[in-house]
Protein backbone atom coordinates (compact mmCIF):
# COMPACT_ATOMS: atom_id res chain seq x y z
CA UNK A 1 0.00 0.00 0.00
CA UNK A 2 2.85 2.48 1.14
CA UNK A 3 4.91 1.56 -1.80
CA UNK A 4 1.77 2.26 -4.23
CA UNK A 5 1.34 5.61 -3.06
CA UNK A 6 4.69 6.34 -3.15
CA UNK A 7 4.66 5.12 -7.10
CA UNK A 8 1.80 7.37 -7.17
CA UNK A 9 3.65 10.54 -5.82
CA UNK A 10 6.03 10.09 -8.19
CA UNK A 11 4.27 9.48 -10.77
CA UNK A 12 2.45 12.50 -9.99
CA UNK A 13 5.82 14.77 -9.83
CA UNK A 14 7.41 13.68 -12.84
CA UNK A 15 4.14 14.84 -14.66
CA UNK A 16 4.46 17.93 -13.02
CA UNK A 17 7.84 18.63 -14.14
CA UNK A 18 6.83 17.58 -17.31
CA UNK A 19 4.38 19.81 -17.70
CA UNK A 20 6.43 22.93 -16.13
CA UNK A 21 8.79 22.35 -18.69
CA UNK A 22 6.78 22.78 -21.87
CA UNK A 23 4.63 25.42 -20.31
CA UNK A 24 8.11 27.49 -19.79
CA UNK A 25 9.32 26.84 -23.79
CA UNK A 26 6.24 27.32 -25.66
CA UNK A 27 4.96 30.86 -24.23
CA UNK A 28 3.05 32.49 -27.56
CA UNK A 29 1.06 34.84 -25.44
CA UNK A 30 1.70 38.41 -26.26
CA UNK A 31 1.78 39.57 -22.53
CA UNK A 32 4.40 36.76 -21.76
CA UNK A 33 6.60 39.74 -21.00
CA UNK A 34 5.67 39.77 -17.10
CA UNK A 35 6.43 35.85 -16.91
CA UNK A 36 9.46 35.78 -18.85
CA UNK A 37 11.15 38.23 -16.69
CA UNK A 38 10.93 36.51 -13.54
CA UNK A 39 12.53 33.43 -15.44
CA UNK A 40 15.49 32.68 -16.58
CA UNK A 41 15.34 32.15 -20.16
CA UNK A 42 18.60 32.25 -22.34
CA UNK A 43 18.92 36.10 -21.90
CA UNK A 44 19.35 37.13 -25.93
CA UNK A 45 18.55 40.59 -26.63
CA UNK A 46 14.85 41.65 -28.00
CA UNK A 47 14.45 42.15 -31.89
CA UNK A 48 13.60 45.10 -31.52
CA UNK A 49 16.73 46.38 -30.16
CA UNK A 50 17.95 45.29 -33.68
CA UNK A 51 15.78 47.34 -35.98
CA UNK A 52 15.16 50.92 -35.26
CA UNK A 53 13.38 52.46 -38.07
CA UNK A 54 13.80 56.22 -38.79
CA UNK A 55 17.54 55.83 -38.88
CA UNK A 56 18.42 56.53 -42.84
CA UNK A 57 21.89 54.95 -42.07
CA UNK A 58 21.12 51.47 -43.51
CA UNK A 59 23.48 49.65 -45.64
CA UNK A 60 23.67 49.74 -49.42
CA UNK A 61 21.23 47.75 -51.17
CA UNK A 62 22.86 43.99 -52.05
CA UNK A 63 25.88 44.53 -49.64
CA UNK A 64 26.03 41.14 -49.25
CA UNK A 65 25.08 40.53 -45.35
CA UNK A 66 25.80 43.72 -43.62
CA UNK A 67 25.01 44.37 -40.12
CA UNK A 68 22.89 47.49 -40.12
CA UNK A 69 24.96 50.47 -40.34
CA UNK A 70 23.62 52.16 -36.95
CA UNK A 71 25.66 49.89 -34.77
CA UNK A 72 22.85 47.70 -33.70
CA UNK A 73 25.33 45.42 -35.03
CA UNK A 74 26.34 44.64 -31.73
CA UNK A 75 23.24 43.38 -30.88
CA UNK A 76 22.98 41.21 -33.62
CA UNK A 77 24.20 37.66 -33.37
CA UNK A 78 20.94 37.13 -32.13
CA UNK A 79 21.02 33.40 -31.21
CA UNK A 80 24.00 34.06 -29.42
CA UNK A 81 23.01 34.03 -25.55
CA UNK A 82 24.34 37.43 -24.63
CA UNK A 83 23.94 39.12 -20.86
CA UNK A 84 21.03 41.27 -21.38
CA UNK A 85 22.19 44.88 -21.42
CA UNK A 86 20.80 47.70 -23.18
CA UNK A 87 22.55 47.53 -26.91
CA UNK A 88 20.11 49.85 -28.26
CA UNK A 89 21.33 53.20 -30.22
CA UNK A 90 19.07 56.09 -29.59
CA UNK A 91 17.63 56.63 -33.21
CA UNK A 92 16.62 60.26 -33.75
CA UNK A 93 13.48 60.95 -32.64
CA UNK A 94 13.15 57.80 -30.37
CA UNK A 95 12.73 59.31 -26.83
CA UNK A 96 13.58 55.75 -24.82
CA UNK A 97 15.53 53.13 -25.38
CA UNK A 98 13.90 50.05 -23.88
CA UNK A 99 16.54 47.72 -22.41
CA UNK A 100 16.51 44.35 -24.01
CA UNK A 101 14.66 41.88 -22.41
CA UNK A 102 15.18 38.10 -22.01
CA UNK A 103 13.48 35.89 -24.30
CA UNK A 104 13.00 32.37 -25.43
CA UNK A 105 13.74 30.91 -28.61
CA UNK A 106 10.09 30.64 -28.47
CA UNK A 107 8.78 33.65 -27.67
CA UNK A 108 7.39 35.23 -30.02
CA UNK A 109 5.51 37.73 -28.49
CA UNK A 110 6.81 40.84 -29.49
CA UNK A 111 5.44 43.94 -27.08
CA UNK A 112 7.17 47.68 -27.07
CA UNK A 113 8.65 46.55 -30.61
CA UNK A 114 8.92 49.88 -32.41
CA UNK A 115 6.55 49.09 -35.42
CA UNK A 116 3.87 49.01 -33.09
CA UNK A 117 3.51 52.40 -32.82
CA UNK A 118 3.04 52.88 -36.27
CA UNK A 119 0.24 50.89 -36.64
CA UNK A 120 -1.54 52.53 -33.48
CA UNK A 121 -0.80 55.53 -35.95
CA UNK A 122 -1.59 54.25 -38.85
CA UNK A 123 -5.42 52.68 -37.57
CA UNK A 124 -7.93 53.73 -40.52
CA UNK A 125 -5.74 54.87 -42.84
CA UNK A 126 -5.75 52.21 -45.45
CA UNK A 127 -6.94 55.02 -48.00
CA UNK A 128 -3.14 56.57 -47.86
CA UNK A 129 -1.86 52.98 -48.15
CA UNK A 130 -4.10 52.32 -51.01
CA UNK A 131 -3.10 55.23 -53.02
CA UNK A 132 0.97 54.79 -52.52
CA UNK A 133 0.42 50.93 -53.23
CA UNK A 134 -0.65 51.55 -56.52
CA UNK A 135 0.58 54.67 -57.64
CA UNK A 136 4.23 55.28 -55.80
CA UNK A 137 5.68 58.59 -54.62
CA UNK A 138 7.95 58.69 -57.83
CA UNK A 139 9.34 62.28 -56.48
CA UNK A 140 10.86 60.16 -53.37
CA UNK A 141 11.60 56.93 -54.96
CA UNK A 142 9.10 55.20 -53.91
CA UNK A 143 8.29 52.52 -56.78
CA UNK A 144 4.13 50.86 -56.76
CA UNK A 145 4.65 47.86 -54.65
CA UNK A 146 1.71 47.06 -57.07
CA UNK A 147 3.78 46.79 -59.94
CA UNK A 148 5.72 43.61 -58.08
CA UNK A 149 3.33 42.30 -55.54
CA UNK A 150 0.13 42.44 -57.72
CA UNK A 151 -2.98 44.98 -57.65
CA UNK A 152 -4.35 43.47 -55.29
CA UNK A 153 -1.20 41.93 -53.22
CA UNK A 154 -1.51 38.90 -54.78
CA UNK A 155 1.66 38.50 -57.41
CA UNK A 156 1.95 36.57 -60.35
CA UNK A 157 2.38 32.96 -59.10
CA UNK A 158 5.38 32.17 -60.69
CA UNK A 159 7.15 35.76 -59.45
CA UNK A 160 9.74 35.33 -56.92
CA UNK A 161 7.78 38.34 -55.04
CA UNK A 162 5.42 37.58 -51.66
CA UNK A 163 1.96 38.01 -51.51
CA UNK A 164 1.23 41.05 -49.08
CA UNK A 165 -2.95 40.41 -49.41
CA UNK A 166 -4.00 39.55 -45.62
CA UNK A 167 -0.67 39.23 -44.17
CA UNK A 168 -1.34 40.41 -40.55
CA UNK A 169 -0.40 44.29 -40.10
CA UNK A 170 2.07 43.85 -37.28
CA UNK A 171 3.96 41.12 -39.27
CA UNK A 172 3.79 43.66 -42.41
CA UNK A 173 5.00 46.62 -40.13
CA UNK A 174 7.93 44.45 -39.05
CA UNK A 175 9.20 43.51 -42.16
CA UNK A 176 9.31 47.13 -43.57
CA UNK A 177 10.90 48.30 -40.80
CA UNK A 178 13.35 45.42 -41.45
CA UNK A 179 14.09 46.37 -44.76
CA UNK A 180 14.27 49.90 -43.94
CA UNK A 181 17.19 48.88 -41.16
CA UNK A 182 18.94 46.65 -42.65
CA UNK A 183 17.89 43.55 -40.58
CA UNK A 184 16.37 42.07 -43.57
CA UNK A 185 17.80 42.90 -46.59
CA UNK A 186 17.15 42.58 -50.65
CA UNK A 187 18.62 45.21 -53.34
CA UNK A 188 15.09 45.66 -54.27
CA UNK A 189 12.93 45.72 -51.44
CA UNK A 190 15.29 47.35 -48.94
CA UNK A 191 15.74 50.53 -51.59
CA UNK A 192 11.94 50.58 -51.54
CA UNK A 193 11.61 50.58 -48.06
CA UNK A 194 14.44 53.42 -47.44
CA UNK A 195 11.73 55.61 -49.12
CA UNK A 196 9.38 55.11 -46.72
CA UNK A 197 8.52 57.11 -43.88
CA UNK A 198 6.84 55.76 -40.40
CA UNK A 199 3.46 56.92 -41.48
CA UNK A 200 3.81 54.94 -44.97
CA UNK A 201 4.78 51.71 -43.44
CA UNK A 202 1.91 52.30 -40.95
CA UNK A 203 -1.51 52.52 -43.80
CA UNK A 204 0.66 50.13 -46.01
CA UNK A 205 1.11 47.60 -43.27
CA UNK A 206 -2.92 48.42 -42.27
CA UNK A 207 -3.79 48.39 -46.31
CA UNK A 208 -2.26 45.06 -46.98
CA UNK A 209 -3.75 43.13 -43.97
CA UNK A 210 -7.29 44.43 -45.18
CA UNK A 211 -7.09 42.59 -48.29
CA UNK A 212 -8.31 38.69 -48.83
CA UNK A 213 -5.55 36.65 -48.98
CA UNK A 214 -4.92 34.88 -52.61
CA UNK A 215 -7.41 31.52 -53.04
CA UNK A 216 -5.22 29.36 -53.99
CA UNK A 217 -5.95 25.23 -55.12
CA UNK A 218 -6.47 22.27 -52.79
CA UNK A 219 -2.71 20.46 -51.89
CA UNK A 220 -1.70 17.24 -53.54
CA UNK A 221 -2.14 14.02 -52.02
CA UNK A 222 0.29 13.45 -49.07
CA UNK A 223 3.99 13.84 -49.84
CA UNK A 224 7.28 15.14 -47.85
CA UNK A 225 6.18 18.57 -47.83
CA UNK A 226 2.89 18.02 -46.37
CA UNK A 227 4.85 15.44 -43.73
CA UNK A 228 6.89 18.26 -43.30
CA UNK A 229 4.58 20.72 -42.18
CA UNK A 230 2.29 18.45 -40.18
CA UNK A 231 4.88 16.52 -38.19
CA UNK A 232 8.55 18.07 -39.10
CA UNK A 233 11.03 15.41 -38.79
CA UNK A 234 12.65 13.93 -35.66
CA UNK A 235 15.43 12.48 -36.85
CA UNK A 236 16.48 16.24 -38.21
CA UNK A 237 15.29 17.94 -35.16
CA UNK A 238 12.63 19.75 -37.14
CA UNK A 239 9.40 20.99 -35.32
CA UNK A 240 6.53 20.85 -37.55
CA UNK A 241 6.28 24.14 -39.44
CA UNK A 242 2.11 24.39 -38.55
CA UNK A 243 3.50 24.54 -35.51
CA UNK A 244 4.39 27.98 -35.76
CA UNK A 245 2.70 28.85 -39.27
CA UNK A 246 -0.53 27.72 -38.70
CA UNK A 247 -2.76 24.37 -38.97
CA UNK A 248 -3.32 25.36 -42.81
CA UNK A 249 -0.14 27.51 -43.44
CA UNK A 250 -2.53 30.69 -42.54
CA UNK A 251 -0.28 32.01 -40.04
CA UNK A 252 -0.20 32.35 -36.20
CA UNK A 253 -0.93 35.80 -34.16
CA UNK A 254 0.79 38.92 -35.61
CA UNK A 255 4.49 37.64 -35.98
CA UNK A 256 4.54 34.12 -37.63
CA UNK A 257 3.58 34.74 -40.69
CA UNK A 258 1.26 32.83 -43.15
CA UNK A 259 3.04 30.61 -45.93
CA UNK A 260 -0.08 29.19 -48.07
CA UNK A 261 -0.35 30.62 -51.32
CA UNK A 262 3.59 32.18 -51.07
CA UNK A 263 5.00 31.76 -54.98
CA UNK A 264 6.94 28.58 -54.66
CA UNK A 265 10.32 30.84 -55.86
CA UNK A 266 9.56 33.36 -53.21
CA UNK A 267 9.12 30.67 -50.45
CA UNK A 268 12.81 28.96 -51.64
CA UNK A 269 14.56 32.05 -51.82
CA UNK A 270 13.56 32.88 -48.22
CA UNK A 271 14.30 29.31 -46.95
CA UNK A 272 18.03 30.20 -49.06
CA UNK A 273 18.54 33.84 -47.40
CA UNK A 274 17.70 32.22 -43.33
CA UNK A 275 19.88 29.60 -44.64
CA UNK A 276 22.86 32.10 -45.43
CA UNK A 277 22.43 34.33 -42.54
CA UNK A 278 21.60 36.88 -45.79
CA UNK A 279 17.82 37.20 -43.99
CA UNK A 280 18.32 37.61 -39.89
CA UNK A 281 15.64 39.24 -38.73
CA UNK A 282 13.89 36.75 -37.07
CA UNK A 283 13.38 36.78 -33.93
CA UNK A 284 16.00 34.89 -32.10
CA UNK A 285 17.42 32.90 -34.80
CA UNK A 286 14.97 30.24 -35.18
CA UNK A 287 13.69 30.49 -38.78
CA UNK A 288 17.60 30.45 -39.74
CA UNK A 289 18.18 27.63 -37.35
CA UNK A 290 15.29 25.48 -39.10
CA UNK A 291 16.75 26.52 -42.47
CA UNK A 292 19.83 24.64 -41.98
CA UNK A 293 18.02 21.57 -41.01
CA UNK A 294 16.35 21.40 -44.74
CA UNK A 295 18.49 20.52 -47.70
CA UNK A 296 17.70 21.38 -50.80
CA UNK A 297 14.92 18.48 -51.38
CA UNK A 298 13.42 18.80 -48.40
CA UNK A 299 13.10 22.68 -49.25
CA UNK A 300 11.58 22.08 -52.56
CA UNK A 301 9.09 19.59 -51.00
CA UNK A 302 7.95 22.21 -48.31
CA UNK A 303 8.00 25.05 -50.83
CA UNK A 304 5.71 23.29 -53.38
CA UNK A 305 3.48 22.64 -50.40
CA UNK A 306 2.54 25.74 -49.24
CA UNK A 307 2.78 27.56 -52.57
CA UNK A 308 -0.24 24.72 -53.41
CA UNK A 309 -2.04 25.40 -50.44
CA UNK A 310 -5.35 26.49 -50.33
CA UNK A 311 -5.06 29.53 -47.96
CA UNK A 312 -8.58 29.46 -46.08
CA UNK A 313 -10.31 33.00 -46.44
C1 LIG B 1 10.48 46.15 -57.95
C2 LIG B 1 9.73 45.15 -57.23
C3 LIG B 1 9.15 45.54 -55.86
C4 LIG B 1 8.46 46.67 -55.52
C5 LIG B 1 8.12 47.87 -56.38
C6 LIG B 1 8.06 46.49 -54.14
N1 LIG B 1 8.52 45.29 -53.66
FE1 LIG B 1 8.17 44.51 -51.80
N2 LIG B 1 9.29 42.88 -52.25
C7 LIG B 1 9.95 42.67 -53.46
C8 LIG B 1 10.80 41.48 -53.35
C9 LIG B 1 11.69 40.92 -54.43
C10 LIG B 1 10.61 40.97 -52.03
C11 LIG B 1 11.29 39.76 -51.40
C12 LIG B 1 12.57 40.25 -50.79
C13 LIG B 1 13.40 39.16 -50.17
O1 LIG B 1 13.72 38.19 -50.86
O2 LIG B 1 13.72 39.29 -48.97
C14 LIG B 1 9.65 41.88 -51.38
C15 LIG B 1 9.19 41.69 -50.08
C16 LIG B 1 8.29 42.52 -49.45
C17 LIG B 1 7.74 42.31 -48.12
C18 LIG B 1 8.02 41.10 -47.21
C19 LIG B 1 6.85 40.11 -47.32
C20 LIG B 1 7.02 38.85 -46.51
O3 LIG B 1 6.19 37.93 -46.69
O4 LIG B 1 7.96 38.75 -45.71
C21 LIG B 1 6.92 43.37 -47.85
C22 LIG B 1 6.11 43.59 -46.59
C23 LIG B 1 6.93 44.24 -49.02
N3 LIG B 1 7.77 43.69 -49.96
C24 LIG B 1 6.21 45.42 -49.12
C25 LIG B 1 6.29 46.29 -50.21
C26 LIG B 1 5.60 47.56 -50.26
C27 LIG B 1 4.69 48.08 -49.18
C28 LIG B 1 5.94 48.15 -51.44
C29 LIG B 1 5.53 49.51 -51.97
C30 LIG B 1 5.87 50.66 -51.14
C31 LIG B 1 6.81 47.21 -52.15
N4 LIG B 1 7.00 46.11 -51.36
C32 LIG B 1 7.34 47.44 -53.41
C33 LIG B 1 9.81 43.44 -54.60
C34 LIG B 1 9.20 44.68 -54.68
C1 LIG C 1 9.27 27.92 -33.75
C2 LIG C 1 8.48 28.62 -34.74
C3 LIG C 1 8.69 28.34 -36.21
C4 LIG C 1 8.71 27.10 -36.81
C5 LIG C 1 8.59 25.72 -36.18
C6 LIG C 1 8.84 27.37 -38.22
N1 LIG C 1 8.90 28.72 -38.45
FE1 LIG C 1 9.07 29.63 -40.27
N2 LIG C 1 9.04 31.49 -39.39
C7 LIG C 1 8.96 31.70 -38.03
C8 LIG C 1 8.99 33.14 -37.78
C9 LIG C 1 8.93 33.81 -36.41
C10 LIG C 1 9.08 33.78 -39.05
C11 LIG C 1 9.11 35.30 -39.34
C12 LIG C 1 10.46 35.89 -39.08
C13 LIG C 1 10.44 37.40 -39.31
O1 LIG C 1 9.97 38.14 -38.43
O2 LIG C 1 10.86 37.84 -40.37
C14 LIG C 1 9.11 32.71 -40.03
C15 LIG C 1 9.21 32.93 -41.41
C16 LIG C 1 9.25 31.92 -42.35
C17 LIG C 1 9.34 32.14 -43.78
C18 LIG C 1 9.38 33.48 -44.48
C19 LIG C 1 7.96 33.92 -44.79
C20 LIG C 1 7.85 35.25 -45.52
O3 LIG C 1 6.71 35.66 -45.80
O4 LIG C 1 8.87 35.87 -45.83
C21 LIG C 1 9.36 30.91 -44.37
C22 LIG C 1 9.46 30.62 -45.84
C23 LIG C 1 9.27 29.91 -43.31
N3 LIG C 1 9.21 30.55 -42.09
C24 LIG C 1 9.25 28.54 -43.52
C25 LIG C 1 9.16 27.57 -42.51
C26 LIG C 1 9.16 26.14 -42.75
C27 LIG C 1 9.24 25.49 -44.12
C28 LIG C 1 9.08 25.52 -41.53
C29 LIG C 1 9.08 24.03 -41.22
C30 LIG C 1 10.15 23.25 -41.78
C31 LIG C 1 9.03 26.59 -40.53
N4 LIG C 1 9.07 27.81 -41.17
C32 LIG C 1 8.92 26.37 -39.18
C33 LIG C 1 8.84 30.74 -37.04
C34 LIG C 1 8.82 29.35 -37.24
Amino acid sequence: MAALAKGTVSVVLVAGVIVGVVSGVFRFSPDARSEREGKGGPAVSAPGAAAPPGSGTAPAAGTPAAPAATGAGGAQPAATPAPSVNLQPIAQGQASAEPAKPRSGTDFSADDAPWQKLLVAAAGNAAAGQTLATSGRTANGVLACASCHGAAGVPDKSANFPALAGLAPEYLAKQMSDFRSGTRNNAVMSQVARALTDADIGALAVYYASLAAPPVANAAAADRGRRLHEFGDNALALAACANCHGAQGAGEGPLLPRLAGQPRQYLLDQLEAFRSGQRKNDDVGTMQAIAKRLNGTDSEAVATFYSNLAAPR
